[in-house]
């Protein structure tokens, strides 16, 4: 039998970079996934089927608590049950702190804690109720270390782990898990716009020397949200290379 064989995950921003590596490997281990994202989903869901995935689309913006609970009330009516919520969606929005903007400040708030909030305050009734989930979020290796322009940034992965930590300790007597993921520096659009020499600087950091890919993280959120892993609970899973642990 696969890992996940019979149970259903959501995972946030799976349209593409890690998120999308998170649905392809759990889809591989039996899940059906619901993928949300503000982004077209549709090229990764057709991929993931292709290669005999079950997996479905919808658009759902973190932030909009309408869209949320449409599409939880969606995944309840037809599979009865939510065993698995991966809050992967995340945004930067890097400014030196002198220079940073209002809007840049709350919009990543908005999106990277909030939005966890939010999808998390949806999901667990159903967790509750069926006594049993696995809830992991995406943290940062910059929430330990810190970034030059990522003080919004480092401040929301920073509360995830806080956020992780806490709802562990609440829902660990129902079943649930609170976990989370924290990447070092990962292949996707969220790093390919750094410039080559930040990109080589970078890796020259790393004790693996080389840059992490999406599937490095995807295997990670495999263990924490498996059932082998339902004495883990409000643990940070570093996975970066051996920056830092
Ligand atoms: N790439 C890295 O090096 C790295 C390192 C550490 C942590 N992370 C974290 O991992 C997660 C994924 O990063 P990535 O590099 O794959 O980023 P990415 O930008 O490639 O993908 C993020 C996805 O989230 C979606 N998204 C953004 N706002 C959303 C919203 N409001 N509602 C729903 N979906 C939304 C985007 O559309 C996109 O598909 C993020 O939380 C990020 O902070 C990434």
């Amino acid at each position: 039998m696969k890992r996940l064989e019979g149970q259903v995950a959501i995972i946030t921003g799976g349209a593409r970079g890690i998120g999308a590596g998170v649905c392809n490997v759990f889809c591989e281990a039996g899940a059906t996934v619901a993928l949300w994202d503000v982004l077209d989903g549709e090229v990764t869901v057709q991929e993931i089927r292709a290669r005999g995935g079950d997996i479905f689309f919808q658009k759902v913006d973190v932030t909009d608590k309408n869209q949320i609970a449409a599409s939880v009330q969606y995944i309840m009516d037809t599979y009865g049950k939510i065993d698995i919520l991966i809050n992967n969606a995340g945004i930067i929005r890097d400014r030196s702190f002198t220079k940073m903007s209002d809007e840049e400040w709350h919009s990543v708030l908005n999106v990277n804690l909030t939005g966890t909030y939010n999808t998390t305050k949806a999901v667990l009734p159903h967790m509750r109720e069926a006594g049993y989930g696995r809830i992991v979020s995406a943290s940062s290796v910059n929430a330990l270390l810190g970034a030059f322009g990522q003080t919004n940034y480092a401040a929301t992965k920073a509360g995830l782990i806080g956020f992780t930590k806490s709802l562990a300790r609440e829902v660990g007597k129902y079943g649930i898990t609170a976990n989370a993921v924290a990447p070092g520096f990962i292949k996707t659009a969220m790093t390919e716009s750094m410039p080559e020499a930040v990109i080589k600087a970078g890796i020259a950091q790393i004790p693996v020397r080389r840059i992490g890919t999406p599937e490095d993280i995807a295997y990670a959120y495999l263990y924490l949200a498996s059932k082998e892993a339902g004495f883990v609970n409000g643990e940070v899973l570093n996975v970066n290379g051996g920056i830092i642990s």
